[in-house]
């Protein structure tokens, strides 16, 4: 059963957090998005709660300065932004206070003038602490009605066995139906885009597999470091940030069988598989499958231990390069790379997939390796796109082969700009559509696969740990990693015979 909006009630949004960085810079740019598109009507109430003091006038302000920062400027907004700021409340509340959610009932029946409406959803914007408290406390006062819906940020806990506890404290709070876990990166035009390549273009399936893929790269990484979020991510780091969860969905949608129907269940049953057929990584393996790096001071940059708010000792990685295999019948013994990674070169997230060498070779390719294997690159940002590489013959008397781009850029479909991933996703929800939400299962797991690896770290805290000078492709041993399948990753390393420059911590 779908639970969406009903249009002729009234719709109240209750954002936990919202006088929080995700709030001003991610939910009120989407949620506008929405209301100039004409998603959100007339009857509707976005309650901003939160511990810091606002009037409904003091937060409105607030909002309309942030929004000045972070919406691109269109004179044509103006009225309509004043327009949207009268739809915005705001209540000071704490929301680990229990005792306070009868408040809440309370002010969202005054907002609506309706007695317990049902058309409600929750945002949790809050750190992620209090995502196992507040569905109990809304339950405390029946805020949980039928009808009513829940999105909650990542990360979904910061082990397996957290998870699982937040899964039974949902289900006994909401059915699974309500509860729409997020993670932007399904959002993305681009990422859904992989669906559309794979399963609209007939020609793609017959050789999407074993027998003409060699290895699969993926990669998503960032040119900035940590900038202000140093007590956050020093206790947590890049395999929880961004492995666990954004690129094993690439992997998903990158490796899944087609669903029957394009559906929530069917769609997520297809990615729940593809996690059951990630192989368990042994203990032994760890070193080998897994390279963990920090990034390192360098001219331009501090290295991660001087940024604000990091233990000066600090062993968190801000870089994972990972060798995994999935054990089924379309990618047995194709290996999958994934790295991310702070303070690289660039910013680019990246699904290369890499086609087998031609059986046998007739032609030249010039004074370097020959480089024959058509590769296939799904860009996903930035200049989000699909580059093809063919090899064509060089003109001239002999037969040299060349490799060239094939491409396609989202630029060129002009008339439909790219939806934003946060617009995109709680209109979704709004419509009761939870297909690209993560469901209880996936997020269990994907837990089961990355736990031992977490609670490894966690027993051996010396594991090697490998320094990269902040603007480099990572650590050597990353390059180490895929040379053994004759691989290479698409950004080689600019520094990799600079030995000096890679050091063990
Ligand atoms: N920021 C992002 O780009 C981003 C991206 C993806 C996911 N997320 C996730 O989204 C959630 C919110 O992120 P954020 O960056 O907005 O976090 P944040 O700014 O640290 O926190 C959001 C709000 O929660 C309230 N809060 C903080 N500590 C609290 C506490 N101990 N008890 C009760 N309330 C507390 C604060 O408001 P008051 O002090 O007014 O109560 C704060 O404004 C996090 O779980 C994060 O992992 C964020």
């Amino acid at each position: 059963m779908k639970i969406g909006i009903q249009q002729m009630s009234k719709f109240m949004i209750v954002i936990f957090g919202g006088s929080g960085d995700l709030t001003k810079r991610k939910l009120i740019p989407a949620l506008f998005t929405l209301f100039k598109k004409g998603t959100l009507e007339n009857d509707f109430f976005i309650l901003g709660v939160g511990r810091t003091s606002y009037t409904d006038a003091t937060y409105r302000s607030y909002i309309e300065k942030e929004m000045e920062t972070y919406i691109k400027k269109d004179p044509a907004d103006a009225s309509i932004t004043k327009e949207f700021l009268a739809h915005l409340f705001y209540l000071s509340m704490d929301p680990a206070a229990k005792e306070l959610y009868g408040g809440l009932a309370t002010h969202i029946d005054t907002l609506t003038g309706e007695k317990e409406t049902n058309n409600i959803l929750y945002y949790l914007a809050t750190p992620p602490s209090l995502y196992g408290l507040i569905p109990l406390y809304l339950q405390s006062v029946h805020l949980n009605r039928e009808g009513t819906r829940i999105i909650i940020e990542k990360p979904f806990g910061s082990n397996l066995a957290e998870c699982v506890a937040l899964n039974k404290t949902y289900a006994s709070v909401f059915h699974e139906n309500q509860i729409y876990r997020i993670d932007h990166y399904l959002g993305k035009e681009t990422v859904q885009d992989i669906l559309a390549f794979r399963f609209a273009n007939s020609i793609f399936e017959p050789i999407w597999n074993r027998n003409y893929i060699d290895y699969v790269e993926i990669t998503a990484v960032e040119n900035i470091g940590i900038e202000l979020r140093g007590a956050f991510y020093d206790s947590v780091g890049a395999l929880r940030d961004m492995v666990q969860n954004h690129l094993i969905q690439l992997v998903a949608l990158a490796a899944m069988e087609p669903p029957a129907i394009f559906d929530a269940h069917y769609f997520r049953d297809e990615i729940v598989k593809v996690y059951a057929s990630l192989v368990p990584l042994q203990e032994e393996d760890f070193n080998e499958h897994i390279i963990r790096g920090q990034y390192t001071a360098s001219k331009d940059a501090k290295g991660y231990r001087e940024e604000q708010h990091v233990d000066p000792e600090s062993r968190t990685e801000t870089f994972i390069a990972m060798k995994l295999a999935i054990n089924n019948w379309r990618w047995q013994g194709v290996p999958f790379f994934i790295r991310t990674g702070k303070q690289m070169p660039t910013k680019v997230s990246e699904i290369v997939i890499h086609f087998k060498q031609t059986p046998h070779s007739l032609f030249n390719c010039g004074p370097h390796k020959c480089q024959t294997a058509n590769t296939l690159i799904i860009r996903i940002q930035p200049n989000e796109g699909i580059i093809f590489k063919i090899g064509v013959k060089e003109p001239g008397s002999n037969f040299t082969i060349k490799q060239v781009d094939m491409d396609f850029s989202y630029n060129q479909i002009k008339e439909t700009p790219i939806t934003d991933a946060y617009s995109k996703l709680i209109e979704d929800c709004i419509h009761g559509n939870p297909t690209l939400f993560t469901r209880s299962d996936a997020v269990e797991a994907s837990w089961c696969f990355f736990n031992p690896i977490v609670n490894y770290w966690e027993k051996h805290p010396d594991s090697p740990l490998h320094g990269y000078p902040a603007g480099t492709w990572g650590p050597l041993e990353s390059e180490l990693l895929v040379v053994d399948h004759d691989a290479k990753w698409t950004n080689p390393c600019k520094n990799l015979t600079d030995s000096d420059k890679y050091c063990e911590l």
